[in-house]
C-alpha cells in the first residue's frame, strides 16, 4: 500500500528517536499501521545535522514552512518546542488540511483551545501522545481506555528533572542547589532549568490532562504554579520521619464548584506506589468512579521513549487518515460541542491537608496558642512533633500535619500564627495528598 508521508520539523534528541525506532522497527509498525510510515521531508536550522540523523532519500531543508506546504506531506510532526514559529506551523499545517502530531505540551497548554478548534474546523487530526510523560501512553489511557469513567482526580509525577533533584535532595541529604548542579551535568535538566524546577512543564503537563480528563478547555493561566526551589532538606527529612516523601505532583481535580489544576511539592504517604517513583522516572495515578485508581509508570523523556509515543500516534493518525472525521476520537476525549466551561478554581478555595513546620519559643503557653488559632479557623490537627531544643538553645520546631482544609482558612491561620511574638519567621507550607 502506498506509504504515507511525514514531514518532521526539528531533528534534536526526539527526532533522532524518531528515525531510529521508526527504522528498526519498519516491519512491525507498517504491520500495525496497514501502510509503511515514511518520514520524507526534514526542516532543521542544521542542516548538516539533519542530513547525518535522516540519511539518503530525505529531502532536507532549513525552511520548515516549505514543509508545512509542501502538497505530497500527510502529517507533520512538530518538534520544534515553544510557543512562537511552532504555533504559526502547526496553524499553517492544520490550515494546509495535514494531520499534526506534536510533543509540545507549552504550545498546547497555552494555545490548545485555538488549535484545536482550527483543526476540528478543517476536519484533521493533531496527536499529542508525547506532550505529557514521554513514553508513557497516558493521553491513551484518558481519552480511551477510561472513556467508561467519571474521572475524578488525577495526580502526576510529571517532571523527570525535579523528581530525580527531589529523589538525590532525600537520598544524599543534599541541598537543592547542589543537586541541580548534579542535574544538569548529567543532562537531566537544561541549561535553564526554569521551566522544570519552577514547576511550569508540569502545569503545562497537568493542563492536558486535565482537559481531556474532564472535557473542560485548556486553562494554563488558572493553573496555581509552585516549583521545588525553595524547599529545604529539613522539610524532606521530616516528612521522611512522618511517614512521607515530597514529590512534586501535577494534580487536577473535579469539585462541584469547578477544577483543582495545580503543581506543588506535596507530601505523599510513603506507602503509596507513586511515592516510590524515584530518579527521573514519571507516573501518573488516575482515580475514576468505575475502576478506581490506576497508575502509570515510565520514562517520561528521552529519545526513544518519547519517539514511542510520536510513532504511536503516526500510526493512530495513519490508520484513521481515511475515516470520515466525525468517525474519529475527539481530540480532547469529549465531542467538541460537549466541552463544559467550568472554571479553574483559584488555589483558595483548593481543599487539601497540610505540613507545617514553624520555629517557635521554647515556653509555656506556645502551643496552647497555635493550636488554639487552628482551631478557631476550623482546622483539625491530624500529627504533631515538637522538637528538644538543642542544648542552649531557647527555641525550637513545631511540625504539624493538618486534616483537610481549604486553602483560605490555612492562610488566615498562618497568618495569625506568624503574627505571634513567641513564632521567628515565616510558617513553612507544604500541602499534603492522601491519593486514595
Ligand atoms: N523536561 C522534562 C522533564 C521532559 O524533566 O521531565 C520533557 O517534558
Amino acid at each position: 500500500m502506498k506509504p504515507i508521508n511525514v514531514g518532521l520539523l526539528g531533528i534534536g534528541t526526539v527526532g533522532g528517536g524518531t528515525f531510529t525506532v521508526l527504522k528498526r522497527n519498519e516491519e512491525e509498525i507498517t504491520r500495525r499501521a496497514g501502510r509503511p510510515i515514511r518520514i520524507t521531508r526534514v526542516a532543521d536550522k542544521n542542516l548538516e545535522l539533519a542530513r547525518r540523523v535522516a540519511g539518503e532519500g530525505v529531502n532536507i531543508t532549513d525552511d520548515a514552512f516549505a514543509v508545512v506546504s509542501d502538497p505530497e506531506i500527510d502529517i507533520v510532526v512538530e518538534l520544534i518546542g515553544g510557543y512562537g514559529v511552532a504555533r504559526e506551523l502547526v496553524l499553517k499545517a492544520i490550515e494546509n488540511g495535514k494531520h499534526v502530531v506534536t510533543a509540545n505540551k507549552a504550545l498546547l497548554a497555552v494555545h490548545g483551545n485555538e488549535i484545536f478548534e482550527a483543526a476540528q474546523k478543517k476536519g484533521v487530526m493533531v496527536a499529542f501522545e508525547a506532550a505529557v510523560a514521554g513514553g508513557i501512553p497516558i493521553i491513551k489511557a484518558l481519552r480511551e481506555g477510561l472513556t467508561a469513567n467519571r474521572i475524578q482526580w488525577l495526580a502526576g509525577i510529571i517532571n523527570g528533572t525535579t523528581n530525580f533533584i527531589l529523589s538525590e535532595m532525600r537520598d544524599k541529604s543534599l541541598p537543592f542547589a547542589e543537586v541541580l548542579r548534579e542535574a544538569q551535568a548529567l543532562g537531566y535538566a537544561e541549561a535553564d532549568p526554569t521551566f522544570d524546577i519552577e514547576g511550569i512543564d508540569a502545569a503545562h503537563k497537568a493542563t492536558i490532562m486535565s482537559a481531556i480528563a474532564f472535557g473542560v478547555p485548556m486553562q494554563f493561566e488558572a493553573a496555581y504554579v509552585e516549583g521545588i526551589t525553595r524547599l529545604d532538606s529539613v522539610d524532606i527529612r521530616a516528612a521522611e520521619e512522618l511517614g512521607y516523601r515530597i514529590k512534586l505532583l501535577g494534580i487536577a481535580r473535579m469539585r462541584d464548584a469547578g477544577v483543582e489544576l495545580r503543581v506543588h511539592p506535596t507530601l505523599v504517604p510513603a506507602r503509596r506506589l507513586i511515592a516510590n517513583v524515584e530518579g527521573a522516572m514519571n507516573a501518573v495515578l488516575v482515580q475514576g468512579d468505575a475502576v478506581g485508581a490506576t497508575l502509570y509508570y515510565g520514562k517520561g523523556a528521552g529519545a526513544e521513549p518519547t519517539a514511542s509515543a510520536v510513532i504511536a500516534d503516526l500510526v493512530d493518525v495513519t490508520r484513521l487518515h481515511t475515516a470520515d472525521p466525525e468517525h474519529r476520537v475527539p481530540h480532547l476525549a469529549f465531542q467538541p460541542d460537549h466541552v463544559r466551561d467550568l472554571k479553574v478554581l483559584p488555589i483558595e478555595d483548593v481543599v487539601t491537608s497540610y505540613y507545617l513546620r514553624m520555629r517557635v519559643d521554647d515556653k509555656p503557653g506556645v502551643l496552647a496558642d497555635i493550636t488554639r488559632i487552628l482551631a478557631d479557623c476550623g482546622i483539625s490537627i491530624e500529627a504533631l512533633i515538637q522538637r528538644e531544643a538543642a542544648q542552649g538553645e531557647a527555641q525550637t520546631d513545631i511540625i504539624m500535619l493538618t486534616h483537610e482544609t481549604v486553602e483560605r482558612n490555612a492562610n488566615a491561620a498562618i497568618a495569625k500564627i506568624e503574627a505571634l511574638a513567641v513564632v521567628s519567621g515565616q510558617v513553612t507550607r507544604i500541602r499534603m495528598e492522601s491519593l486514595q
